[in-house]
């Protein structure tokens, strides 16, 4: 039986184990559409260690990561964070990005942020799909570009 998923911040000691995800996602293919930084353990031990707002998150099971998301622009005094996800290619289609992508957005809700914004690959069918069932507005970056911006207002649920 697979140990159980658990959500947890990146934190000092989990960077050989996001640097192993980064490694299968390029292997995969997968860095054409998710490259929010540097995926080697010099970088992410900075990104591990930095105080402040932004958020970066990893689903692991054991010491295995199976989803990796960020919000990201607080730091900087952006009142709108930028969203990333990307889930381990041996773990898709289960709920995983969903799940991220559902955790991400309470925190963004939590945190008092009037909208969610991204940007994805226009080749990129899997997230489009999520991110338009998720309400995100796609429209395209600007013209000729290969790259489409997401915007989610995050009004009131009730
Ligand atoms: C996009 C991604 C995060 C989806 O993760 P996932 O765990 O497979 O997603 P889920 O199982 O939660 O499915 C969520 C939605 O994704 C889409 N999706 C997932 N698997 C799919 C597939 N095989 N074919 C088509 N759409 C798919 C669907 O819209 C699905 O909604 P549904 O379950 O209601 O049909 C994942 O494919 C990934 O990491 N891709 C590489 C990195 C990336 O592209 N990141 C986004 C950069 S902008």
């Amino acid at each position: 039986m697979p140990a159980a998923i658990e959500c947890v911040l990146l934190r000092p000691g989990r960077e050989a184990a996001l640097a192993r995800f980064f490694t299968d996602l390029a292997a995969a293919g997968d860095d054409a559409y998710f490259h929010p930084h540097a995926g080697d353990v010099a970088t992410l031990r900075v990104i591990a260690e930095q105080a402040g707002l932004d958020l970066y998150v990893v689903f692991v099971e054991g010491e295995a990561v199976r989803a990796y998301g960020l919000l990201r622009g607080w730091n900087e005094g952006y009142a709108i964070p930028s969203l990333g996800i990307a889930v381990h290619p041996d773990a898709r289609a289960c709920g995983l990005g969903s799940l991220m992508m559902e955790y991400l957005e309470t925190m963004a809700r939590h945190r008092g942020a009037p909208a969610i914004r991204l940007r994805v690959h226009q080749d990129n069918a899997r997230a489009i799909a999520m991110y338009k069932r998720r309400g995100y507005a796609l429209t395209p970056e600007n013209d000729g570009a290969r790259l489409l911006v997401g915007v989610k207002p995050l009004g009131d649920v009730a």
